[in-house]
């Protein structure tokens, strides 16, 4: 069994922060989302792994190398444009060869692993396997309709009129029957083959199309307030501890991650939070489910029910929450008159004042 991971794409509703970064390196919990993935991967047993990367190829290859850090032997497979999860499958035909593989989209965040999916796709000798979950919103998925007996009757890529609310999650497991079923299609409205449609292929031409439920807990990233849930997620079940230097005047409560060379004066921390290393807390509040970058600073402010990435600084401003903060961004107070914001922000940023 071997794994394609698919790391490409443009990430268009992570703006601006995937004009300069992959999509999956957002961080959960101070942790790329990408990297969650390839741990579940590892952790069933796999070790063979593809990685179809784009634009941000680069990027990737940086945070995940050869693999080895992971347990895992990484390889890469560039693609030219997203031109669809089917089209990575295509381009990926020498790497995969004839084995089975898990296709696991990058930005895909299942907790609950995918040993048990992979066990049972081995143990049923089918030709796909698909995991499904009720969506409020299944219009943005990938949607399955069910029969009475489970079996799958149809299924369609993001339905105008959607016949039911099962998304099709970003985790699927292929015989090599799937080769056949991505050259055999042709790309969607959108311009791209879809991965639903060789599976739609596969049900049509007599192959064995299993769908499974997901026990546990999945969200697709790609959107900021799914990102910042995930980030909840992970930081509810996150050990507690501090590695860096908490002082006196600061109140620490729930579960909270102080990484090593942080600093923390004269501040509240309320947990789940976790500041990264070499981090400087002075004097504010940080509240619940907060991640903090490594090398941030944050002072004489107060956020909570947020992502700050490396680097940044928050300064002097109150309360920040909801908030997606990228890289060496610095948010500050302004001061004197007239009373104005002053704002320089990446193209297709969203910023909402409360004046
Ligand atoms: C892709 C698939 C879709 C699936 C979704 C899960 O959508 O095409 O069927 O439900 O991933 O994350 P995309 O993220 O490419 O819009």
């Amino acid at each position: 069994m071997k794994a394609l991971v698919l790391a490409g794409g443009r990430g268009t509703r992570l703006r601006p922060l995937t004009h300069t970064s992959a999509k999956q390196l957002v961080p959960v919990a101070n942790k790329p989302v990408l990297y969650y993935g390839l741990e579940a991967i590892r952790d069933a047993g796999i070790t063979s792994v593809g990685i179809v990367t784009g634009d941000t190829g680069h990027e990737v290859r940086q945070a995940v190398g050869d693999g080895s850090r992971f347990g895992l032997e990484v390889s890469y497979i560039p693609q030219e444009a997203p031109l669809g999860l089917a089209h990575c499958v295509l381009i990926a035909r020498d790497f995969l060869g004839d084995d089975p593989f898990v296709m696991y989209l990058g930005d895909n965040f299942l907790i609950g692993g995918i040993a048990g999916l992979v066990g049972s796709f081995e143990e049923g000798g089918f030709d796909a396997q698909i995991l499904l979950t009720k969506v409020a919103e299944p219009q943005f998925y990938g949607v399955a309709e069910l029969g009475p007996g489970g079996e799958i009757l149809r299924l369609e890529e993001k339905p105008e009129a959607p016949n039911s609310d099962l998304a099709i999650v970003g985790v699927y497991t292929f015989s090599p029957a799937v080769h056949e079923a991505v050259r055999a299609i042709r790309p969607s409205g959108r311009g791209e083959l879809e991965i639903t449609d060789a599976i739609q292929w596969l049900i049509e031409n007599g192959f064995r199309v299993h769908s499974h439920m997901v026990d546990g807990y999945w969200k697709d990233t790609g959107r900021l307030r799914d990102i910042l849930e995930c980030n909840r997620i992970v930081l509810e079940g996150i050990t507690p501890g501090v590695a860096g230097q908490v002082d006196r005047m600061s109140e620490v409560t729930g579960r909270v991650v102080v990484e090593r060379g942080a600093v923390v004066e004269n501040s509240v921390l309320r947990g789940p939070i976790v500041v990264g290393a070499d981090a400087k807390i002075i004097s504010s509040y940080i509240g619940p489910f907060t991640s903090i970058g490594r090398g941030c600073l944050v002072q004489d402010a107060e956020i909570e029910y947020s992502i700050v990435l490396d680097g940044s600084s928050v300064d002097g401003v109150s309360r920040i929450a909801h908030s997606l903060i990228g890289r060496n961004a610095e948010v500050s107070r302004a001061s004197g008159v007239p009373n104005t914001h002053e704002l320089m922000i990446g193209d297709h940023s969203r910023i909402q004042v409360r004046a």
